[in-house]
């Protein structure tokens, strides 16, 4: 089929998000999967969903919630309210339904809010997105309706002792970036599993507030839930701040929730959107959560067993790299949350596309680092020198795959 509008050029191509995930769906019997962004299985939390799916089964007026009715266009209002009291009880802030929004996934949250705020405008200027700290989330890169929509600043690196780094918000210069329409981190971020601190966060909405421009928090894997960060210094959200929050790493990604949490304007636009791109957004997921959410059961399992489950699965990944890998110049980026590590192999000879593929071929799938550099206009040999890996799946996988991945790298140093 011969596709000839734009629309088509910009989203019938190949993208390192459609790579992903089709690795991710194609892969044979017995590759290792240490790519892609699905969450563990972890059956004591699968066993609370399962209750809750019976409990929907059994009283018919769950069950017309989650299944047989829309929602409204801006999702389930009963959910969004549970949402929006939770977060003020918790935080303080002033919230009620009018803030929150939900979507088709938080991935669809960052189509709506970057093509809302950036591209082409009235005043005749392409506006962007500025992500403060590059690498950054894969997925923010083709979701713009027009080129060139995001520009991204390159981290200050810390080396940390036991050969641990950490990514650090350079803010010399942030201010005169031009044509910014907003600014967006993810926390904890994805690839590296930096959590930026209290401070730098407080310091992008100091800046976005000068600029009179909005800041969007991506906590897909962070607070308030699924809380999967390892170092808490607390959260901010006021009415320039668009905290985006999802149902999905607390292990219900196909149920595909996306929460916006934002002041009102730009919930209605949201709103919006969904009535004209999906009618409303599912209501499965929300009406699994939500009781969970009231009870505060959910900030429990996030606490006692979602959380500590992630930590223990980094904490032994860390120490399988430094046993394999204890001849090479591997330096990871410490591990603060989400249920990656990323490693940086200083010098690395081949670039990392080149290793991904060469350990796909041996049925090991990571993801190449230089995909999480979206906006970068500048070059920058890290990109080049670093792979993400997804160490949330069964331990001798990761186990396995981690030696792989030590054997190809000391061959491609030896070369
Ligand atoms: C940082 C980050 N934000 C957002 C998303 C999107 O998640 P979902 O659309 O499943 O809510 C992901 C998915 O991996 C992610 O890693």
């Amino acid at each position: 089929m011969n596709f000839t509008t734009r629309f088509a050029r910009r989203f019938v191509r190949p993208t390192g998000a459609l790579e992903l995930m089709e690795d991710l769906g194609s892969a044979r019997p017995g590759t290792l999967m240490l790519g892609g962004g699905n969450p563990a299985r972890i059956p004591s939390i699968e066993a609370v969903y399962a209750r809750r799916l019976a409990e929907i089964a059994a009283d018919p007026a769950q069950f017309g919630r989650f299944a047989a009715a829309y929602a409204a266009p801006g999702g389930d209002v009963g959910f969004r309210a549970t949402v929006a009291q939770t977060l003020a009880a918790r935080y303080g802030w002033p919230l009620t339904e009018r803030n929150v929004a939900l979507t088709s996934g938080s991935q669809s949250a960052f189509f709506t809010l970057f093509n809302l705020f950036a591209g082409d405008c009235d005043h005749g200027r392409r506006q962007r997105i500025l992500l403060p700290l590059a690498p950054e989330y894969i997925g923010y890169a083709d979701v713009g309706l027009t080129d060139d929509m995001l520009v991204s600043r390159p981290a200050a690196i810390e080396e940390l002792p036991d050969g641990l780094f950490k990514y650090h918000v350079r803010f010399e210069g942030l201010d005169e970036v031009p044509d910014v329409a907003a600014i967006c981190v993810s926390r904890p971020t994805n690839p590296s599993g930096n959590v930026l601190t209290l401070d730098e966060l407080s310091r992008l909405d100091a800046l976005a507030r000068r600029r009179g421009i909005p800041l969007i928090v991506d906590a897909a894997y962070g607070l308030p839930f699924p809380g999967i960060q390892f170092t808490d210094d607390g959260l901010l959200w006021n009415e320039n701040v668009i905290l985006c929050l999802s149902l999905s790493k607390l292990g219900l990604p196909a149920t595909r929730t996306g929460i916006v949490v934002a002041a009102e304007p730009v919930i209605e636009a949201i709103t919006a959107f969904n009535a004209t791109a999906a009618l409303a957004p599912a209501s499965t997921g929300p009406m699994i959560v939500e009781p969970l959410l009231a009870s505060g059961e959910l900030d429990a399992l996030c606490r006692d067993v979602i959380r500590p489950y992630y930590e223990e699965r980094s904490r032994q990944a860390v120490a399988w790299l430094r046993e394999e890998c204890r001849d090479l110049p591997l330096r990871i980026h410490k591990p603060e949350g989400a249920f990656f590590l990323w490693l940086w192999f200083q010098g690395l000879p081949v670039p990392s596309p080149e290793l991904y593929r060469r350990l796909k071929a041996r049925g090991v799938l990571v993801l190449s680092g230089h995909h999480f550099f979206p906006g970068l206009e500048e070059p920058w040999p890290h990109r080049d020198e670093c792979l993400r890996i997804n160490c949330s799946q069964s331990a001798e996988s990761v186990h396995a795959g981690i030696r792989m991945i030590a054997k190809e790298v000391r061959c491609a140093y030896r070369a």
